[in-house]
């Protein structure tokens, strides 16, 4: 399946990405060497959705590598400037996952640390198929071979991905097939990752869709127009419980009241198995001002005190499968991941 941008990039001994908070209005791409603009870009969601931030995390080290020869730091600074960019956003464990993972091969010099952040890539992109395929299967034995509408929530596509995406690439899969009748994207507030980024992937990738605010997905789904909901995760603990883009704990309560499937969709690289339970996953709170203001514009009084979490938790109960490249677990039948 062809995917018509490139999210990350390494071109000329810089980081290249594609600036994911222009979308849709203007596709355009930033090239970073530093880490400390790199850590910024982040936090803004420039990059996002946990599978790219791995792979963004692990380019950053290599950033990080030619940077402290270039500006002569110390190990400690350099160790440090890992340390940043692991945490610089804590909910979604792929970031973190990632770096660990590339500081490790630190010794090996440079040019192998940089032949193994593309070696992340690679596996990135190749699990984005095995998704795809386990998640279409699943849903066909499930509901039959039949044209389906599917309700989605935040990016988890080729933006969030390097490859097809998560619960996007098991939509992109069963739209190969003939299988998707309409998608239903959820439009994600308050940064409208649905809306601008899973709309614009699939428009340009033709497949029928409309968005919808966060606050009628239950009513798409108890009104019988939906007939499976498909998420990704940004960590998923031992039991299944998944911590995914806000609102996505509705969709699932919804779901569950509905009687239909409910499904995450994440690489083994979003398990986080030294968790056994939600309880553990950190969410990040964002600003205030994210709620406050929209695009430089006011839309709440001054002052006005908020709860802004990035994530919620789904406990295991309310997840009919966690599907990952290697299978899709039955966790309604107890399995554990
Ligand atoms: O804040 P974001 O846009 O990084 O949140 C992204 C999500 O919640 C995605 O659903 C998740 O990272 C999975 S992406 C394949």
């Amino acid at each position: 399946m062809s995917i018509p941008f490139k999210v990350i990039d390494w071109k000329n001994e810089k980081l290249v990405l594609l600036d994911q908070t222009l979308l849709p209005a203007s596709e355009e791409y930033r090239a970073y060497d530093t880490v400390e603009e790199l850590i910024v870009a982040i936090q803004l969601l420039v990059v996002r959705g946990a599978p790219a931030l791995g792979v963004a995390g692990a380019y950053g080290v290599v950033i990080a590598m030619d940077q402290a020869k270039r500006e002569s730091w110390s190990t400690d600074k350099f160790e440090g400037a890992l340390d940043a960019l692991r945490d610089a956003r804590p909910t979604a464990v792929n970031l973190a996952w990632a770096v660990e993972r590339v500081r490790q091969e630190t010794g090996k010099g440079r040019d192998a640390v940089l032949d193994f952040a593309h070696k992340l890539t690679q596996e990135d992109e190749d699990s984005c198929t095995g998704m795809g395929n386990f998640g279409a299967d699943w849903l066909i034995r499930e509901l039959g071979e039949k044209p389906l509408t599917l309700l989605t929530h935040c990016n988890t596509g080729s933006l969030a991905t390097t490859g097809t995406g998560t619960a996007l690439g098991v939509i992109r899969e069963l739209s190969a097939r003939g299988l998707v009748k309409e998608v239903y994207a959820d439009e994600t507030r308050p940064l409208l990752q649905g809306s601008r980024l899973t709309a614009w992937e699939l428009m340009k990738s033709g497949i029928p869709h409309r968005i919808q605010p966060d606050g009628a997905a239950a009513m798409a789904i108890l009104s019988g127009r939906i007939d499976a909901a498909l998420i990704g995760a940004d960590r998923i603990a031992k039991n299944g419980d998944s911590a995914n883009k806000i609102g996505s704990l509705s969709v699932a309560l919804a779901c569950q009241a509905a009687g239909i499937p409910f499904l995450v969709v994440a690489p083994e690289s979003t398990v986080d198995r030294s968790i056994e339970s939600g309880k553990d996953i950190h969410i990040e709170i964002r600003a205030d001002e994210e709620l406050t203001f929209f695009k430089g514009i006011q839309v709440a009084p001054i002052g006005t005190k908020t709860f802004n979490p990035a994530f919620d938790v789904t406990p295991a109960r309310y997840i009919s499968t966690v599907v990952t490249e290697l299978k899709a677990y039955e966790i309604q039948k107890g399995e554990t991941l």
